[in-house]
């Protein structure tokens, strides 16, 4: 799928964002190596610890339909400018494809592309598990 077209699947998922508390709609959708398009929208909680990213709404939904491999990631807020996805959700991603794509977009049409190790340097990663074993 294009990043057009991928961006398209994160703007529908955005508008069924659950932020009532902060406000701040987010979508994301999400491509297997497979090709298949998995979408998510962030979902807020009135304890306010318990709330979901986007992005981790859309990765949740796919590993739990058995794919673990992806190619890229694009994201939308209501924002004129970008934004970043957080730091849980870089290391969420880069637990399955370190070397997938982000792509973000902005509601004005600004886009930024980058790969996920260029967000996420140095991630705790599953070798470090093992790193002191003979
Ligand atoms: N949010 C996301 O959905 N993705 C991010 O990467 C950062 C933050 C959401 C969580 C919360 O519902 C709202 O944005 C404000 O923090």
């Amino acid at each position: 799928m294009s990043r057009d077209a991928l961006m398209k699947e994160a703007h529908k998922a955005r508008a069924k964002s659950y932020s009532p508390y902060s406000g701040v709609k987010v979508g994301a959708a999400l491509e297997t190596e497979e090709g298949k398009i998995f979408s998510g929208c962030n979902i807020e909680n009135v304890s306010y610890g318990l709330s979901n990213c986007a992005e981790r709404t859309a990765i949740f939904k796919a590993v739990s339909e058995g794919f673990t491999r992806f190619r890229r990631i694009a994201i939308i807020t209501e924002k004129s400018e970008t934004s970043y996805p957080c730091g849980a959700c870089r290391q969420v991603l880069a637990q399955f494809s370190p070397g997938m794509e982000v792509i973000l977009a902005s509601e004005r049409g600004k886009r930024r592309i980058f790969k996920l190790r260029e967000l996420l340097p140095h991630s705790f990663s599953p070798q470090e598990l093992r790193a002191d074993e003979t």
